[in-house]
């Protein structure tokens, strides 16, 4: 493990990569700290200067609307400078490599690059190449730490917590990185968790998650306090898993009949972009149970916390809210007593310093051990070099 790689994971947080670098006390924490950012974005000039004279960039290789907004709108509402960087219309387009990009963007004086990319373990390299804080956007299958963030102040707002609640998420898990961070958090935040899946679309080895497996929707939806539903993400498919979408609609799709299954209280929730018709019928993503615009609004708050736990003075919250600024080194660590195993490992991730961003190899995919479908195809097996 790099020096940069082994900060990222003892706890001093000049990185988020992966929601298993946080304790329930860190995410307690953050969750406090987003309440002040809620306060914030309720006021009539919804913005403060905690982030005065940072700047935050972007650096967005897969598709995204609401992360990237969110984020955007976040490091705005904490008057950081944002650096907008987009892979279609930049010098990637003529065959430069990731280093070379990221090299490009932090020689521009960026203090936070944000990224997301199709294949896992691709923020913990640049967080290796960068002397700035590297925020993980969703990496392959792998992670989405702010999403799972999010859902748990959105579970919070509406159930009053997580501890003791019980949360289903259904879908296409095995190539979720929603799915893999938010087991994670709700787990460590004392919630219990059931996958409910065709075993298709399960991955290959379950055993060390703690979780619950079913493959009957109507039994468990009962049983909890909210359902979570994921898209069926067929870009990360390599092959048919499903005999067809109307079968899984029938048996894993959240119908107007079965959420009556679901108690008065419980809520629906979804990362989005939502399928319609598919994963969740057209009405009930609008029922007034469904919290999906919630969860995206909440999605502003959580960042502005999260950038401003990276990037602030360390804590000051009323001496930053009200404008002063302070280097942040200097902070002392947060202590990373974690309790869970860590089932979704970085995977290695290869890349060759003269390649575009095609060339980009992962050698495993988190949390089986098991050989995997690359996301990418590859001919690349050079250790990511200069
Ligand atoms: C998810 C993602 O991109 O991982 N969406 C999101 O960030 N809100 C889920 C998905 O793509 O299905």
């Amino acid at each position: 493990m790099t020096e940069a790689t082994d900060r990222a994971t003892n706890g001093d947080h000049r990185h988020l990569l992966s929601i298993t670098d946080l304790t329930g006390d860190d995410i307690d924490r953050l969750l406090t700290l987003t309440d002040s950012f809620v306060e914030v974005s309720r006021r009539r000039m919804p913005k403060v200067p905690a982030l005065q004279g940072r700047t935050v960039s972007w650096l967005f290789y897969e598709d995204s609307t609401r992360t990237r907004l969110s984020f955007e709108q976040a490091a705005k509402r904490l008057s950081a400078d944002t650096l907008s960087f987009s892979v279609s219309t930049s010098s990637v387009n003529k065959g430069e490599s990731l280093r070379d990009t990221v090299e490009t963007i932090e020689a521009m004086g960026v203090d936070c690059i944000v990224v997301r990319h199709r294949s896992s373990g691709v923020p913990h390299q640049i967080a290796q190449w960068v002397s700035g804080s590297v925020v993980n956007a969703g990496d392959g299958w792998h992670e989405h730490p702010t999403q799972a963030l999010l859902d748990c102040y959105t579970i919070r707002e509406h159930l009053g917590g997580l501890d003791g609640r019980r949360i289903a998420i259904v879908g296409d898990i095995n190539h979720s990185r929603v799915a893999r961070s938010d087991v994670w958090a709700f787990t460590t935040m004392g919630a219990e968790v059931t996958l409910v899946a065709p075993p298709t679309l399960l991955p290959p080895d379950t055993a060390g998650w703690p979780v619950r497996i079913s493959h009957d929707l109507d039994a468990v939806l009962p049983e909890v306090d909210a359902v979570y539903l994921l898209r069926m993400q067929r870009e990360r498919m390599a092959e048919a898993l499903l005999p067809s979408l109307r079968e899984y609609t029938a048996l894993f799709g959240l119908t107007r009949r079965r959420v009556e299954r679901l108690h008065d209280k419980a809520i629906v929730m979804h990362p989005g972009p939502m399928n319609r018709g598919v994963e969740i019928a057209a009405d009930v993503a609008d029922l007034p149970r469904s919290v999906v615009v919630d969860q995206v609004r909440n999605g502003v708050a959580v960042r502005m916390a999260v950038l401003f736990d990276l990037l602030g003075s360390g804590g000051d919250l009323g001496r930053d809210l009200d404008g002063g600024r302070a280097d942040r080194r200097g902070r002392g660590p947060i202590p990373t007593d974690r309790h869970l195993p860590n089932p979704v490992a970085v995977p290695q991730v290869s890349i060759c310093r003269e390649s575009g961003p095609e060339r980009i190899a992962e050698s495993g995919e988190p949390g089986d051990g098991t050989p995997h479908r690359p996301d990418v195809p590859t001919d690349v097996s050079t250790e990511g070099t200069r």
